[in-house]
């Protein structure tokens, strides 16, 4: 779908549907008034003069259909009480107004943008109706004969305000490069095991960053390459595959970089399938596993959003694909395996599988001498029981630059909690037979034990913090703006605000 800006009322007087939006109505009953303020004043008026406008209080997702002056038809909708209608609740009443509309048979759609500016400001009102238009129009529907596609190809966005012309154009590109990644990313995570094998899924990001991030340099590492680095824990992970592993590391460069320049590096989990391996998930739980490859897909799409917005910090960006399969080559538990870092590891539970493909490419990523670090992964079940499927976890080594992260996902209407890393914990991943185990006690603070094992693959003083996105990476049915099922990029937002906006 695409999104039309339009600064005259040329699109907007001519459209099929005609969206404006209005606060709740204020004042004692009997003398409620109408709240809000549209572009169109004729039609305003119009509005008010009708006995059904009377009727329509304003409140957080009412809609009213009337018909216009010209016969056209009119979408009212209520943004709720004014105090409270901030940029979440833009998105959320926006992309339910989008889901409204998209099973209809209009062919023109037009939305006055300025009704909607509960932020008084008007590039960001125009940015936030781009952003939820585009996530909420977002359908993986490629293996789908039957596509429910609306009638309608474009929205035109009226903002009647000529003189905001090149900062509402400005931030609305900005906002389609970060929605096009978010949508980049949610397609990797949907996208089927036996297609997006680690094989085709480093492919596909070669292709993508040829296509469309110039400057960026790709390197990708196959199995010979990681046996040279004495990456053995991420090999031990794919030792049962059918596919070779990858490791692809992305370097971006800002053309004004200095030796000051602030470098971040990102490292995904991407488990393109997760059996469980020899410690095998029970079926019921295995089934949804393609979605185990999100932290990468999250950190790809936050990196990609970035150097399509021009970031001012050098950023490293490293995926680990591989799947964790079952064959007479996978790893048996009670292995003991060497890391990159020297250290030796007891393999007591192969599903434990993410924590060993990040500590070698955590320890690789040190190595590139960021200033920060960061993870994101769908690490541990236990984070779901934590911090159900609505809050990401963020644990590390350094507060403040967790709580850097805290503030970019609060700026984005993300939820993001810290969880600590204590001694106890730490000790609880050590093994009596080599320096780490790969689990803690069973049943008791998984996702931060999870971190205290990662912790170990640390190094040259680097600010490191991990993300657990078990919770957030899929079906989050209660966002409008979000499938109901499947991926859901979430995350992706606060990442490229730390990547474009950090200090
Ligand atoms: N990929 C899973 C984590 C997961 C589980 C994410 C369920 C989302 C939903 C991870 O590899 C895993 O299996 N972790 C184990 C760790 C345990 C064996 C210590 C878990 O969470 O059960
Ligand atoms: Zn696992
Ligand atoms: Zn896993």
């Amino acid at each position: 779908m695409k999104i039309e800006l339009d600064f005259s009322s040329e699109h907007f007087d001519k459209a099929d549907l005609k969206v404006v939006a209005c606060y709740e109505k204020e004042g004692k009953e009997k003398d409620k008034t109408f709240q809000g303020s549209w572009s169109n004043k004729d039609l305003m008026s119009h509005f008010k003069g009708l006995r059904s406008s009377n009727s329509f209080s304003g409140s957080s997702g009412e809609f009213l259909t009337f018909t216009g002056p010209e016969g056209e038809t009119v979408l009212a909708v209520g943004l709720g009480n004014k105090k409270d209608a901030k940029a979440e609740q833009l998105r959320k009443t926006i992309a339910k107004t989008y889901h409204a509309v998209a099973g209809k048979k209009f062919k023109t759609v037009a939305i006055d943008a300025l009704s909607f500016n509960c932020v008084n400001d008007k590039a960001k009102v125009a940015e936030l109706i781009c952003e939820s238009l585009q996530l909420s129009a977002y359908r993986f529907d490629k293996y789908l004969a039957s596509k429910k596609t609306p009638a309608f190809k474009k929205i035109c966005l009226f903002v009647d305000d000529k003189k905001s012309k090149k900062s509402v154009e400005k931030a609305v590109e900005k906002a389609l490069n970060v929605t096009e990644s978010v949508n980049f990313a949610r397609d990797l995570v949907n996208e089927a095991p036996n297609v997006l094998h680690s094989e085709g899924y480093a492919k596909t990001i070669e292709a993508d960053v040829k296509k469309n991030l110039k400057g960026v340099k790709v390197k990708t590492l196959g199995k010979a390459e990681l046996k040279k680095e004495k990456m053995n824990l991420f090999l031990s992970v794919n030792a049962g595959s059918a596919y070779g592993p990858r490791l692809v590391h992305l370097t971006y460069t800002p053309k004004k970089a200095t030796k000051n320049t602030k470098h971040i590096a990102m490292v995904g989990k991407g488990l393109t399938f997760d059996t469980g391996g020899y410690s095998l998930k029970p079926g019921g739980a295995m089934m949804g596993m393609k979605f185990d490859m999100a932290g990468s897909a999250t950190v790809y799409g936050a990196f990609r959003a970035a150097v399509l917005n021009n970031s001012p910090y050098k950023i490293t960006c490293i995926l680990g694909m591989t799947d964790n399969a079952v064959s007479s080559t996978a790893t048996m538990p009670d292995s003991i395996v060497k890391a990159r870092n020297g250290l030796n590891v007891e393999i007591l539970n192969t599903d434990a599988e993410g924590r060993l493909v990040l500590a070698d490419c955590l320890d690789y990523a040190c190595d590139q001498k960021p200033d920060y670090l960061i993870d994101a992964a769908t690490l541990t079940g236990a984070c779901l029981v934590a911090l159900g499927s609505q809050v990401c976890a963020v644990l590390g080594n350094d507060d403040k630059w967790i709580n850097q992260l805290r503030t970019h996902a609060k700026k984005q209407d993300e939820y993001m909690w810290q969880l600590p890393i204590i001694p106890e914990w730490r000790d609880d991943m050590k093994s009596q037979i080599a320096d780490l185990k790969n689990i803690g006690t069973a049943g008791r603070a998984g996702t931060a034990t999870a971190a205290a094992f990662l912790e170990n693959f640390i190094k040259n003083d680097v600010k490191w913090a991990h993300l657990d996105i078990a919770g957030v990476g899929d079906s989050q049915a209660h966002l409008p703006y979000c499938p109901s099922k499947g991926a859901s990029g979430l995350i992706v937002r606060t990442l490229h605000d730390a990547l474009t906006n950090g200090k």
